[in-house]
């Protein structure tokens, strides 16, 4: 069954968590959808895991939709979520719709999201009054790495957890599906969950909101240039990968690798090659 926002509003009111991962390619978004998992971001964090930037920053609508289209390929019941690259909706209305519309077209998503709050309702609006369905994004919000001078917990002091909460029902007003709370102290996300009729989409942020993310090579301990506080190893496929290549690079010098099992032996005119040896 096709994972819809639908399904994921009657996931929050039946308190069913909802699991989410990030994902780039066509490959391991089959084996996220095998694995049943509910949604799908293809995040900006592509920058980071993908391209090696520093910050998400550099990733552009082109990239997005490449890389969105190989998940949308590979999925059927998963819901895809694309994520909108920096400055491709914080221009205008206008902006924000054309791209919000490519993303759904070219990519084939089912949804978008983007990060802010109050600043960004209008965009919510337009997106939503044309079938966009829309996640949202609170917290530490990566494309504002600078304004907060580093990845920093948002929402510790009482002003900015009130003003996340004031955010939090301004985006649900606007229409969003859902909203993603980052780095967020587990007790504000747990009252922002309770407070929306909508669903909390966690990472970095405890244990009671509805659903949680996970960029998967975190998760899956292949990436090591910096590793947040909230990320669980579920695997080290990071080191057996590396094994892996060392034994290759081992065997491919020695000659053991390709073995007799992986070669090809038949042809069906082999007396050529004496004819070959003389040209
Ligand atoms: O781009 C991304 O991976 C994200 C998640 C961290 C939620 O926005």
């Amino acid at each position: 069954m096709k994972n819809t926002t639908a399904t994921f509003q009657k996931m929050k009111e039946k308190h069913e968590k909802i699991s989410m991962l990030t994902c780039y390619d066509y490959s391991t978004a089959k084996l996220m959808e095998a694995a049943g998992i509910n949604g799908i971001l293809v995040g900006d964090s592509l920058g980071n895991v993908m391209q090696g930037y520093e910050d998400t920053l550099p990733v552009t609508m082109e990239e997005s939709i490449i890389y969105g289209r190989s998940v949308a390929r590979a999925t059927h019941d998963t819901m895809v979520v694309m994520d909108m690259p920096f400055m491709s909706y914080q221009v205008s209305v206008e902006q924000a719709l054309t791209n919000a519309g490519r993303l759904m077209k070219e990519a084939h998503g089912n949804a978008v999201k983007l990060e802010g709050g109050a600043a960004v309702c209008p965009q919510i609006k337009a997106m939503t009054s044309v079938g966009i369905p829309v996640m949202a994004h609170l917290g530490m919000t990566p494309q504002s790495v600078n304004a907060f001078g580093g990845n920093k917990v948002q929402g510790k002091t009482a002003d900015a957890a009130k003003r996340m909460l004031d955010d939090a029902y301004k985006i649900q007003e606007a229409g969003a599906f859902a909203v993603v709370l980052e780095c967020v102290p587990a007790p504000l996300a747990a009252l922002i969950t309770e407070k929306l009729t909508i669903p909390t989409i966690g990472i970095g942020a405890g244990n009671e909101t509805d659903g949680q993310i996970l960029v998967y090579q975190d998760m899956l301990g292949m990436f090591s240039d910096y590793v947040p506080k909230f990320v669980k190893k579920f695997a080290n496929l990071g080191c057996e990968m590396t094994d892996a290549f060392t034994q290759y690079d081992r065997e491919v010098k020695s000659t053991a690798f390709p073995d007799k099992d992986h070669e090809f032996h038949k042809m069906s005119n082999p007396e050529v090659l004496d004819e070959l040896k003389d040209l």
